[in-house]
């Protein structure tokens, strides 16, 4: 192919990979998926306020212990640093730390390790 033929053909090829990429034709908009994202996002943060009001909060409101408070942003700042999921993992599990013990699922094992998740979310925002 020589470089006269090949420009043309590259700018037809172009022209309809730009058509693929119209928004009209995405099956859903950007705007839905975000609403969507964000839906899931409140209902979340929603149900754990909940599970932490009843099962977290007689420690972490206060701090006993040294539990960290939500909103308390030093008191996070450490913890945070190796991953939300990984405190996730110690909330469910349990664990002894530098200041105190954190029992497992808040001492509660009735409580769904998705309910422990979401409290831990709910703790999260509260660093807003
Ligand atoms: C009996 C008191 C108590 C209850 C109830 C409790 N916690 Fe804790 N929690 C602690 C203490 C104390 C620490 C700090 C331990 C340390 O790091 O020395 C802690 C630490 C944590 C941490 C930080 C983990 C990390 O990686 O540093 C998270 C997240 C957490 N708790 C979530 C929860 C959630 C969610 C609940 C409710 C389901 C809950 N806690 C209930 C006492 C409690």
């Amino acid at each position: 192919m020589t470089i006269q033929s090949f420009v043309p053909a590259f700018f037809i090829v172009a022209l309809f990979s730009l058509g693929a990429c119209n928004p009209d034709k995405l099956p859903v908009s950007d705007e839905v998926l975000e609403s969507k994202a964000e839906a899931v996002a409140e209902k979340k943060v929603e149900e754990g306020k909940k599970t932490y009001e009843s099962n977290c909060a007689g420690c972490h409101d206060s701090g006993v212990s040294g539990a960290p408070k939500p909103g308390d942003k030093e008191a996070w700042r450490e913890r945070i640093a190796p991953g939300v999921a990984a405190m996730v993992k110690k909330s469910i599990e349990g664990y002894e730390g530098k200041s105190g013990v954190m029992p497992p699922k808040g001492g509660n094992d009735t409580l769904t390790d998705a309910e422990v998740s979401n409290a831990v979310d709910f703790m999260m925002v509260k660093l807003k």
